[in-house]
């Protein structure tokens, strides 16, 4: 199972180091090998990583260069960073990335060979005309995107599910997930709404090889749980 932290623009350096803590001791003390990566924000990326992956959020497509407010290559590379999520809804929805400049960034990073976090997710409106639309529109939201790729993995977020309390039904996420399945070999991650309360289900289904938390993650003793829980899943064979 893989099992990640979002902070988004949460935390600060000093309160991920301390979350860091909890979860380093929490995986060593249980001999978890489940894969674990926290996304924090830029300004914590220079914590050693010891026995989980940190990633960063975003990157800009370039080694460097002059893209104010932006982070590229080299920024990454000084802190060891080899993991990125591209695509994520608040990316896509709030800071209005194309698919075209989404995809510029996936060639890019995945040509520096970094293990990439992709997220696709439909809006409410497409979720409501069907699964037919909606398969139709995650399709857009894969053009340009090599699904053989060796380091991806995929995660299905809908955006009406991301920091609403609100997730698909259990058949819903097995539907999609097992139509995504038939595009890719890559591991396929659920977000969206994942909490203590929920992901033991969500990861006990077919096809779910782990999930993206956001809000839920952010005490570090609940992702800790889902961290167990994961590798309770695992233990037991699924
Ligand atoms: P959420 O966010 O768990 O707060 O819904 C998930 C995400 O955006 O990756």
């Amino acid at each position: 199972m893989i099992v990640c932290a979002n902070f988004k623009a949460n935390k600060t350096r000093q309160e991920t180091h301390a979350y860091m803590a909890v979860v380093e001791s929490f995986v060593s003390a249980n001999d978890i090998s489940d894969t674990v990566i926290v996304f924090p924000p830029f300004t914590a990326l220079g914590h050693e990583q010891r026995n989980i992956l940190i990633g960063a959020q975003n990157g800009y497509p370039v080694r460097n260069g002059a893209f104010t407010g932006e982070i590229a290559l080299e920024q990454l590379e000084e802190f060891g960073i080899g993991t990125i999520l591209i695509g994520h809804s608040e990316r896509r929805h709030v800071l209005g990335e194309s698919q075209k400049f989404i995809a510029e960034k996936f060639r890019f990073f995945a040509e520096k060979g970094f293990a990439i976090v992709y997220c696709v997710g439909e809006p409410l409106e497409v979720r409501e005309e069907g699964n037919d639309a909606l398969m139709a529109y995650i399709e857009k939201q894969f053009e340009g995107i090599d699904l053989e790729y060796a380091d991806l993995v995929i995660a299905y977020e809908p955006v009406w599910a991301i920091g609403t309390g609100l997730t698909p039904s259990l058949r819903d996420i097995e539907l999609i997930h097992g139509a995504l399945r038939a595009k890719t070999s890559a591991p396929l991650l659920y977000g969206g709404s994942v909490k203590v309360d929920n992901a033991r289900e969500i990861m006990g289904l077919e096809n779910v090889d782990g999930v993206l938390v956001g809000s839920a993650a952010l005490s570090a003793n609940d992702f800790c749980e889902m961290i167990a829980q994961a590798a309770e899943l695992g233990a037991s064979g699924r």
